[in-house]
């Protein structure tokens, strides 16, 4: 049996259903990330997991235990919030050892178990200070050392790191995975950005309205969408209804196709392709963004929008609007999705 199962949950708020029948099971020592769009559910699902919110029907157990009634303080799962929630009067120090005080730790065994944990987070020379005195990213440290400390079975974090500016962000949730391998934890990281999903996770699950779409892997999820709503959310991918994708491909299919944008090749002459199953199409250039190491190309194949991204190199001339590029698709790139 998994580490924590979570069978059929519903909650719903007055006449609202935020989900229906969610199930998922969590490994021992797994880092999963729960992603989808504003109001899909995350944060709910995860107030629920908590104790902070009464699930309607369904069960939690956790390590065998049936923990769906019991009180959130004795669960032994923590949480951390968006916003850092750090009482003001305190020092880092007291903060963190606050947790350890409720539980009645004798002074002397929270000294060590606090400095160990502000070591963790880098902010041991901080002890002294008060939040008002200290960067977002210090702050949210903080929260992180607070839950951490009372050693809990089950981290939950519900968008950490959303309010920090982009540096500071990747450096923290770096830190955050660090330390999540270092002690073993099982954790629900919360985010609405895919690339933080993508890159930092064991597991996504992927929300949509008050449901788990799809859960795999990142690489699982990036190349292997479930359906057309997982493609769109997830990498980019150009969506073609049936009359585009005979237009574009001249391919009969019953839903939808999803083709990642770094799928598609511009042919270059000479170029060994591998004995690859290639579909030419030729497209008109209508615009391009730079997007660092890539460049999007937006086009237009017979009256049909697809982008195309292809590596910036410095040796490769810009293909400027109105230019018309000799296309490739690989026909095992190619996803049908519904
Ligand atoms: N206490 C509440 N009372 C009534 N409705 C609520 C309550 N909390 C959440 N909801 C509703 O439940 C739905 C899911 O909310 P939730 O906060 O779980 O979404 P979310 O996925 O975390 O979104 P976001 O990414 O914006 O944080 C929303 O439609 C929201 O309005
Ligand atoms: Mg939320």
């Amino acid at each position: 049996m998994s580490f924590v199962c979570i069978s059929d949950f519903c909650k719903r708020f007055a006449t609202h259903t935020v989900f229906e029948n969610i199930s998922c099971e969590i490994k021992q020592g797994e880092f999963i990330t729960l992603l989808g769009p504003s109001g899909c559910g995350k944060s709910t699902l995860l107030r629920c997991i908590a104790g902070l919110t009464t699930v309607d029907h369904g069960t939690l157990t956790v390590n065998g235990e049936d923990i769906t009634n019991q009180i959130a303080r004795l669960r032994g799962i923590a949480m951390v919030f968006q916003s850092y929630a750090l009482f003001p009067n305190m020092s880092v120090y007291d903060n963190v050892a606050f947790g350890l005080k409720m539980q009645k730790i004798p002074k002397a065994q929270r000294e060590p178990r606090v400095r160990e944990i502000l070591e963790m987070v880098e902010l041991e020379s901080y002890h002294n200070r008060y939040p008002q005195q200290l960067s977002g990213g210090q702050c949210q440290r903080v929260a992180l050392a607070r839950s951490l400390v009372v050693r809990p079975r089950i981290l939950l974090l519900d968008e950490p790191l959303s309010a920090l500016d982009a540096r500071i962000r990747k450096n923290l949730r770096d830190q955050i995975r660090r330390i999540q391998q270092e002690l073993k934890l099982t954790t629900i990281f919360v985010t609405h950005d895919q690339e933080e999903a993508l890159t930092l996770s064991d597991r996504i699950l992927l929300m949509n309205d008050g449901q788990i779409v799809q859960t795999g892997t990142a690489e699982e999820i990036y190349t292997e969408p479930a359906s057309a709503f997982v493609a769109g959310f997830i990498g980019n991918y150009n969506l073609l209804d049936r009359q585009q994708a005979r237009q574009v491909l001249g391919l009969d299919i019953s839903h939808q196709l999803a083709i990642r944008p770094e799928s598609i090749y511009v042919r270059e002459s000479g170029r060994d392709y591998g004995g690859k199953d290639l579909i030419p199409a030729s497209g008109i250039v209508t615009g391009h963004n730079l997007l660092g190491n890539v460049i999007r190309y937006h086009l237009d194949i017979t009256g049909v929008p697809v982008i195309v991204d292809l590596l910036n190199r410095s040796s490769e001339r810009l293909f400027t609007r109105g230019s018309e590029l000799d296309l490739l698709f690989n026909r095992d790139e190619i996803r049908e999705v519904s």
